[in-house]
């Protein structure tokens, strides 16, 4: 018998915030149920409510008839639930086999029977397709593996209702294609799959019907996938049509704004040399693990080059690091903004001004606080930044919510290059028009821009020209008449033979 999960008219309240008001729908077993909607639509905060992390304000679920609110996640995971976040909660002190029976470690009298264990562990192991050592410290893993980990974790607790958050923003299409072959095996058991994501192409690969929220409240429930378009999805999800997303429009371009030349330096296989012109906006496409952050940090300064030079409009950049950067007028919105951006503790409004505020100050200026008002809301408006207000602390924003506000902070520096990584990633559709919009501003004031992406449409669709890496080298530049999606693929994709 399939497992049946239902919310029945979920209520969270935040002080300020209702950020589910009445969610009621049903998911069923043997399905993989997609959970989308904008940044702050309360996604994450159901999974919590699921998970036993947040207790309701009101409303309650039900597991194959019967009735929960979860205490704890003690009694969440005795119910046979578990959520993979998409920040684990494994110990990284612990090794693997441990982490996956926590809580219920097979003992007799108190004793842990480690032979026991690591076998139980590698037979769990074995049905993710892992071949992991058992006695591994799971803090030499990477990403991927922990998260299948995680995945292994649940089965040993004997999870029927397993949900996922954003489980693929970190990893690779290979790693993509072995979390989506578990899931189908875990559908395939007749568990209830919850999964949540921005990008529809995993939708519609993956998942069998869809659930749409938007400010906490169930728009709709799509039962099946037969017939939906992506635009049907987007169109309950803000409530209007949207089209043109890019909404491109060719501009002049002037000078080099920024020349990299013979640049070299760890995860580069090959010396690095281009050109970005004052108001282009080059894209710069590959596959994951093909160096374009590492490129991006070399120019920046994060990372030490070992030979080569960058010029921002024809002047040498000093080689002292990101602080002779941003004085030159480089910039680099980093793509991990959550662990190299946020000032947790700090509001929405001083994490928007912060290096505008630096700016200022080793210019001379006295802090104006009007301006930083005008300037945080500004930003709040036209990325439209969900928050109570400037003064929230940005950690209780939601994540895309929280990604935002990291862009914002880069887009009020006076900058001259702009090097931007991933600047889309976990931001939902509505808000990705407004970016683009906001780059091809940037680029109509002569800023010089270069972004990465894994998103093939998004470069095809906002560059004037697009770059392309594979294997740690340039292997590609076309113009924008020209690129067509197999021909940047064709430069990005492994060479065989
Ligand atoms: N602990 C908290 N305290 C206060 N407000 C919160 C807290 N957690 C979430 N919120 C608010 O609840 C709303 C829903 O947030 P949630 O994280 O569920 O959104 P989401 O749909 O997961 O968005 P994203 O796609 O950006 O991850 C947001 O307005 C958020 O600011
Ligand atoms: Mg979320």
């Amino acid at each position: 018998m399939p497992t049946r999960l239902a919310f029945d008219s979920v209520v969270k309240e935040f002080p300020g915030v209702r950020a589910l008001d009445g969610v009621s729908f049903t998911a069923e077993g043997g399905q993989v149920h997609a959970l989308m909607g904008e940044n702050g639509a309360g996604k994450s905060t159901l999974l919590k409510i699921l998970s036993g992390a947040y207790s309701p304000t009101a409303g309650s679920l039900e597991i194959d008839g019967q009735r929960h609110v979860f205490p704890s996640t003690a009694a969440a995971i005795a119910a046979g639930v578990a959520v993979i976040y998409q920040e684990l909660f494994l110990v990284p002190e612990m090794t693997v086999a441990e982490n996956l029976y926590l809580g219920h470690l097979p003992a007799r009298g108190g004793v842990i029977k480690g032979r026991q264990l690591r076998e139980d562990a590698r037979r769990q192991l074995a049905w993710i397709g892992e071949d992991i050592d058992p006695d591994t410290k799971v803090s030499y893993l990477p990403i991927a593996q922990r998260q299948l980990i995680e995945i292994a974790k649940a089965l040993t607790r004997g999870a029927r209702v397993i949900a996922f958050d954003e489980p693929t923003s970190s990893l690779s299409s290979r790693e993509v294609d072995r979390l989506f072959t578990i899931i189908r095996d875990l559908r395939a058991r007749g568990h209830v799959i919850l999964y949540v994501t921005h990008r529809m192409d995993e939708v519609f690969a993956l998942c069998d019907a869809v659930t749409v929220l938007r400010d906490g409240r169930h728009i709709k429930t799509f039962d099946g996938m037969a017939g939906l378009t992506v635009d049907d999805v987007i169109r309950s999800m803000v409530g209007r049509d949207l089209k043109n997303v890019f909404n491109y429009t060719p501009r002049p371009h002037g000078g080099p704004a920024l020349e990299v030349e013979a640049v070299t330096g760890p995860g580069l296989t090959a010396p690095a040399s281009f050109s970005v012109a004052k108001g282009e906006i080059v894209g710069m496409f590959g596959l994951v693990g093909a160096g374009r952050s590492e490129l991006l940090r070399l120019i920046y300064g994060a990372e030490r080059r070992t030979g080569g030079q960058v010029r921002i409009e024809g002047r040498p950049l000093p080689a002292a690091g990101p602080r002779g950067s941003i004085e030159a007028g480089l910039v680099l919105c980093p793509e991990d903004r959550k662990r190299d951006g946020i000032v947790p503790v700090r509001s929405v409004a001083e994490n928007i001004n912060i290096s505008a505020r630096r700016h200022h100050a080793t210019a001379g200026f006295v802090l104006d606080r009007g301006w930083e008002r005008a300037n945080a809301a500004s930003h709040i408006a036209s990325l439209s930044i969900k928050t109570p207000s400037a003064a929230t602390q940005i950690v209780y924003l939601s994540g895309g919510n929280q990604q935002k506000v990291i862009l914002a902070r880069w887009l009020s520096e006076n900058v001259k290059v702009i090097l931007l990584d991933e600047p889309t990633r976990g931001i939902d559709v509505g808000a990705k028009s407004e970016i683009y919009a906001i780059i091809q501003q940037l680029a109509a004031r002569g800023v010089g821009v270069l972004f990465v992406s894994s998103e093939l449409p998004e470069v095809l669709g906002l560059a004037d020209r697009i770059l392309v890496m594979r294997g740690g080298a340039l292997s590609g530049a076309l113009a924008r008449g020209e690129a067509g999606e197999s021909a940047v693929l064709k430069c990005a994709l492994p060479v065989s033979g």
